[in-house]
Formats: structure tokens, sequence, C-alpha cells
């Protein structure tokens, strides 16, 4: 018999620190840029409850249908949107808000995306080369790999990827173009390794560069940052979650920039920036899964949670 309550498709990472984060209040305003299956959402909603509100924002069309559904009981304090949370400004303006209580951003790739074959996502399935988070792009996987110049391709293995066999993967695959499925692609980075022994499947970091590089992820976080901030409310949180050296590497960067009157550099005597904080950062060090989380869900184990308060800036 249908189990008639199926475990819902994705675990959030590091719920109860994001829900102590922005300890949600009755009457705030939250906004979910990385909607997925709602479950960070729902959270939220619940800790608002009796009249919270919340935008939830996803580029993902299959997420979305599983969020409504999941966030359908809180009826109309939810405000779902397919778009990107780069967009996020005009989306608040859309529903009429000004400024919010608070913001959550899970950055990366949903178990969804990644279980759902057809996605492109995975190597361990054989599929289209796709790998968008969304259907607003003509811009797939497959299209990257065969349009980009063979040093393009590299940059892109080595940067998003840290792979150190990105000149030789790039080169196997230019020789080999076009390749339109995973399988091609997974198995082009498993020649390019040889014997050489490797821990995680040799095609996992070419994958993830190939991915954040169709997605634009780097240049979405820098562009998004920004924007949260000056959504909030004074006291109002941020608080991002990442997976990857460089999207954290990101994050801190800009939050240690906006909790600092001045950014001239150090051995300049007087200031001429004229920069004013607008920030204060909650933790400096970044928070991240317990051993218990991680055995339950070892997609947490990368997870490193950053939060940041909105200062008075009267
Ligand atoms: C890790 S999942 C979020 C899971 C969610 N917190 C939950 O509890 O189910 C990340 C989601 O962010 C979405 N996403 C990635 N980049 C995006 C962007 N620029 N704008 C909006 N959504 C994005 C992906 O489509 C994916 O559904």
């Amino acid at each position: 018999m249908e189990d008639p309550h199926p475990p819902p498709p994705h675990k959030p990472v590091l719920y109860h620190e994001i829900i102590n984060a922005l300890a949600p209040f009755s009457g705030g305003l939250y906004i979910d840029g990385t909607l997925g299956a709602g479950g960070h959402a729902s959270g939220i909603l619940h800790a608002s409850t009796p009249d919270g509100k919340l935008l939830g924002l996803d580029l993902d069309p299959q997420a979305l249908v599983i969020a409504n559904q999941r966030l359908s009981p809180f009826k109309d304090r939810v405000f779902i949107r397919q778009g990107s949370y780069v967009d996020m400004a005009s989306f608040v303006k859309e529903i009429g808000w000004f400024f919010v209580d608070g913001i959550i951003l899970d950055l990366g790739v949903s178990s969804i995306q990644l279980d759902t074959k057809e996605r492109g996502f995975s190597f361990l399935h054989d599929a289209p080369l796709d790998m968008r988070f969304g259907d607003q792009t003509n811009i797939n996987a497959a299209s990257l790999v065969n349009s980009l110049a063979e040093s393009d391709l590299a940059n892109i293995i080595w940067k998003y990827g840290e792979e150190k066999f990105s000149r030789k993967i790039a080169r196997l695959i230019c020789q080999n173009r076009p390749i339109s499925t995973t399988f091609e692609l997974a198995n082009l980075v498993k020649k390019a390794y040889g014997n050489q022994h490797s821990q995680i499947h040799p095609a996992t970091r070419t994958f993830q560069a190939i991915r954040i590089a169709v997605n634009q992820e780097m240049q979405a976080i820098e562009t998004v940052i920004p924007q949260a901030i000056h959504l909030l409310k004074p006291g109002g949180k941020l608080a991002i979650i990442s997976f990857h050296s460089l999207e954290d590497r990101i994050v801190k960067s800009i939050f240690r920039t906006e909790s600092k009157d001045c950014i001239c550099p150090a051995e300049q005597p007087i200031c001429t920036c004229k920069h004013i904080k607008s920030i204060k950062e909650i933790n400096r060090k970044p928070i991240e899964a317990s051993s218990e989380e991680i055995s339950n869900n070892p997609r947490a184990r990368s997870a490193k949670l950053r939060i940041a308060e909105k200062l008075n800036l009267a």
C-alpha cells in the first residue's frame, strides 16, 4: 500500500538553526529566496503563526509545485513566485511590501533536482546534459560544454570544481564534442583520471563546476546580498547557507565589508571611502551541522550558515 504520508523529498539543512536565527514572529514579513520543497518556509510560517507572511521564490517550476502543495495550509500568508532571488526587490514591490524582517537563502541544488534523472544534474543517471535550475534560460550544460573554448572550459572546471585534472578534462571534452548526455561527460572525466585514485566519484567536481557555470551561481550570490541587506528592516536578519567554499567566501567577504565603517586600504591614514556599515555579523565563524544531523542527512556535511543583522542606519 502506498504511504499516505511519504517523507518530504528534500530534508531542509540546519532547520532549527535557521528558525533560531530568524526568530519569526506573528506579523513579521519573510523572504525565502530558495524555496525548494518549502521545508524552511514551512518552519518560518509555523513559527510566525498566526499572522507572519512569507514570499517564496525559486527558479524551478518542479520545486514550486511541491512547495505550493506543502504550504497551502498557510493560505493567504504565502506568496509564491517563479523567479530568481536576484530579482527579489521587484517581487517584494509587486506584492506591495517595502521592507522585511528576515531573509533566508539556502544555496545550490536540491535533492529533488539531483534525484530527478531528466534534469541531468547527476552523473549516476544517464540523461540529457541539462543542469538548469529553471526553464527561463536556454543555456544548459550541453550548450556550454559544446560551445566554450577549451581554455574557458578548463578555467571553469578549475575555478568552480577545484579539479586538478581540469585541463585534461577540457581537452578530452573538446576532442569528443558534441557531448549530449551525463554519462558521456562522466566517462570522459573517468578517462582523464585514468588509474588515478579518487575518494569521491571522479566526475563530482566537474559536474559541480558545470552546474555552477550554467546557473551563474556565484554572480547571483554577489548580486543578491546587497539587495537583501537593503530590503531588511533594522534588526532584520539575513541567513545564508552555503555548500561550497567559493560560495562561503563570497558571503563572508560581503558580510565583512558591510559590517565595517571604513573599507580603505589599511595603509591609508585618512578615510576617503565614506563607507558606512549596514550590518552586524551575528556569527564570525559559520555554524555547521551537528554530527547527529549529518548522520541523518549527509548533504548537511558541507553546509555553512552565516547570519547578519541589519543595523539602524538613522
Ligand atoms: C538547497 S535547495 C533549497 C531547499 C529549501 N530550503 C527546502 O527547505 O526545501 C536550493 C533551491 O534554490 C533554487 N535556486 C537556485 N538558484 C536560485 C536563484 N538564483 N533564484 C531562485 N532560486 C534558486 C534551486 O532551484 C533549489 O530549488
